[in-house]
């Protein structure tokens, strides 16, 4: 039943909650000196992309890769180069005792987690009826029990700490049936993880914000590929992929206290891909 106004005019115990105390100066709050980020996929792609833009603000950063091993260098070259610490983790997100082993060794290493960037992803992206139960089963293992397994226990690490951030990459796959390839279960994989994003954004409002980053087609492995690469330019209402480092701003206002009053939110970033 809706409630009246006079309903809703009652004074409930807790609210207005108090305004964050954070820097009133843009460009402070941006900075990330001090933080603790993880990144999923960060070998290369958007999740380098993304470490260098933490490290570039100052964060220690925990970089997971899967088979990708120059992870072990760049996390080196990154720490040189920014003063600041970090270590690579080789990890299987779609294992979720890896997930929950290396969650534990990154907060042994750098004593807590303020900021989980959920990255890692994969496509095998065929009509549904050419596609294998195999290939379906390995989509939906990387691109949702890998998102499910690090939220559920970076999670754990942010309501022990009374605070947190969970960054998932999903696609504008997850919003539009992008054209002309044809590829259902991965659309579906990532709108999944948008919807589960939003709702751990409810889950956990006593401690953590939770956003996604929706991207269209930027150019990296996972981007176009030739079968839709032209489609991708028309489609495009900037003609073109995005480049990895026109993706950086973006992670690093919604991980830093720039973005304080921002959770549940889903931000396609796509040059204008899912507009007509
Ligand atoms: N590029 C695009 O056009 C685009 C558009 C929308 C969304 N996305 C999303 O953006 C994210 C990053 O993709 P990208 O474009 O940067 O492509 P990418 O360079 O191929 O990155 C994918 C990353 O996922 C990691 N990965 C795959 N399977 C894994 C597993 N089982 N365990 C742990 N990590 C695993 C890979 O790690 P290793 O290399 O170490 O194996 C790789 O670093 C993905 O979630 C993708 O769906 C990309």
């Amino acid at each position: 039943m809706s409630m009246s106004v006079n309903d809703c005019a009652t004074i409930r115990d807790g609210f207005p909650r108090p305004f964050p105390d954070t820097p009133s100066n843009v460009l402070q709050q941006f900075q990330m000196k001090g933080k603790v980020v993880v990144i999923t996929g960060a070998a290369d792609g958007l999740g380098y992309a993304v470490a260098e833009s933490m490290a570039e603000a100052g964060a220690n950063v925990a970089l997971w890769y899967n088979s990708n091993d120059v992870a072990i260098e760049k996390a080196k070259a990154l720490a040189d180069q920014h003063s600041i610490k970090t270590s690579a983790y080789k990890v299987d997100v779609s294992d979720s005792t890896q997930v929950s082993e290396t969650v534990t060794r990154v907060v042994q290493d750098f004593g807590k987690i303020d900021v989980f960037v959920a990255n890692a992803g994969m496509a095998i992206s065929k009509p549904i009826l050419e596609q294998t139960l195999d290939e379906y089963r390995k989509q939906m293992s990387v691109n949702v029990d890998g998102i499910v397994y690090c939220a559920k226990y970076a999670g754990e690490v942010f309501a022990k700490q009374g605070h947190g951030n969970l960054i998932i990459t999903s696609s504008m796959s997850g919003h539009v049936v992008n054209v002309p390839v044809d590829q259902p279960v991965y659309n579906a994989t990532k709108a999944y993880v948008t919807h589960f994003g939003k709702s751990l954004a409810r889950e956990w409002r006593e401690f953590a914000r939770v956003n996604i980053v929706s991207p269209g087609f930027f150019d990296t492995k996972m981007g176009a590929g030739p079968d839709c690469l032209q489609e991708a330019y028309r489609m495009s209402s900037l003609g073109r992929q995005g480049h990895v480092k026109e993706i950086k701003g973006l992670y690093l206002y919604l991980a830093s206290d720039a973005s304080t009053y921002m959770t549940g939110s889903d931000v396609i970033i796509d040059g204008g891909y899912v507009l007509p």
